[in-house]
Parts: structure tokens; C-alpha cells; sequence
């Protein structure tokens, strides 16, 4: 089934349907992130289909971490960490183990490459919900533990000098592709 880019939720999408095994998920899209954009608390990043339907989504907010409960950053850094939090992503069930979740969360890290440039923050963050969600973030999209001494730490974290690298690499592999 044909899928639409992301872009932010509008009135026009379909908050109704997402069904991702994480009721709680599931109910702050139906419940919560009109008004939690509305009143800016963060940008709900929607992937729907073609009858705009909702069958994934991301919020991205602004964030401080506080040094003391992530000591992988405590050498120099300030006491509360600027970072841009991925706060919620969802695929629905029907489309989970086809890319669709890393795609979107790789548009919330390109989304953090762009404002890097206007806005100075440290770290993309992520609390992982459970330890399956850890080990997605950790094994497919390159997170490490705020707490690397904590095996089960779920608040997780990809610098943004280590994302935009990244981006670079992937960039001018792209390019030398096309020549
Ligand atoms: C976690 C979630 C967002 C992942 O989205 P997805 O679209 O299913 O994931 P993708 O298909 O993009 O996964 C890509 C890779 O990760 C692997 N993967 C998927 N789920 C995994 C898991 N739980 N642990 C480790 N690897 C996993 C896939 O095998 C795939 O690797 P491959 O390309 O080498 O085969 C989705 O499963 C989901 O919505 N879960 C319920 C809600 C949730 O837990 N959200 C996270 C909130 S922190």
C-alpha cells in the first residue's frame, strides 16, 4: 500500500485507527497530540496512507537532560543537557518489520541535522518504553545508554555531531553514486 512522506498532524489526518501493540501510544494519538501541538509541546510527525489514515507517527519536542542522570556526558558538559527529544514513535502493527519505523525515526534525526545549524543542542534523546523498544533503538538506529553502566538503562541518546557525520557520509555516498 501506497504511504505518504511525513509531515506534521493536521485536522485532516485520521488519528483514529493506529493500532501498534502499545495502547498508550495508541491513545495519545487519538488523545493528545492535536492539542499537544496546539499548545506547542511538540511536533507530531505523521506517515499515513493514501485516505490519510495515520499508520505511524513521532513526536520531537526540545529537551534538557540533567547531567546527573546521564553520566556518559559528564566530562565538560553543562549541568543540564540541550537536547532534541524523539518522545514518541509508533508504527501500526500492519506495517511494523518493514522500515517504516526507521525511516521515520531517520527523518527525526535529518530534522535534527537542519536545526543543529540555527539552534546549538548536544543529543538526540529517547526514553525507550521496554527493553524490545531498547534494543530497536539500540541494534537498528545506533543509540547508546545515558547510563553506560546500566545494562537496562532506557533513556538513550545519538549525539548530534555523531547524526550529522552521518548524514554527511550518507550524503556524499549518495553523490558519488550519481556520478
Ligand atoms: C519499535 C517500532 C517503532 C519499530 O518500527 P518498525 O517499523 O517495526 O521497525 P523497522 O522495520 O524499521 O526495523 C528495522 C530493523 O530493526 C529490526 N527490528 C525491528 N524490531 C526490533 C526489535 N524490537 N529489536 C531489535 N531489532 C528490531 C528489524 O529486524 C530491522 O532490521 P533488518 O533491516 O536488519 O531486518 C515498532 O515496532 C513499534 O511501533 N512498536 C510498538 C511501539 C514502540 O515500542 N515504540 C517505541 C517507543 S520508544
Amino acid at each position: 500500500m501506497e504511504l505518504l512522506r511525513p509531515v506534521p498532524l493536521t485536522r485532516a489526518h485520521d488519528r483514529t485507527g493506529l493500532r501498534s501493540g502499545a495502547d498508550t501510544l495508541d491513545e495519545y494519538l487519538k488523545q493528545t497530540s492535536t492539542k499537544a501541538q496546539k499548545t506547542g509541546t511538540a511536533v507530531v510527525w505523521v506517515v499515513t496512507d493514501t485516505a490519510l489514515k495515520v499508520v505511524a507517527y513521532m513526536t520531537l519536542s526540545m529537551t534538557a537532560v540533567a547531567r546527573t542522570s546521564a553520566p556518559a556526558f559528564r566530562r565538560g558538559s553543562p549541568v543540564l543537557i540541550p537536547g532534541l527529544l524523539i518522545g514518541r514513535l509508533a508504527v501500526d502493527q500492519r506495517y511494523q518489520r518493514k522500515g517504516l519505523g526507521t525511516r521515520l525515526a531517520i527523518h527525526g534525526l535529518n530534522v535534527a541535522v537542519t536545526t543543529s545549524a540555527d539552534v546549538g543542542f548536544k543529543a538526540v534523546f529517547v526514553n525507550a518504553r521496554d527493553a524490545d523498544a531498547r534494543r530497536w533503538w539500540v541494534d537498528a538506529m545506533g543509540f547508546l545508554p545515558c547510563d553506560p553502566d546500566d545494562p537496562d538503562c532506557l533513556d538513550l541518546y545519538r549525539t548530534t555531531a555523531d547524526i550529522r557525520a552521518t548524514y554527511e557520509a550518507h550524503a556524499r555516498a549518495t553523490l558519488a553514486a550519481e556520478q
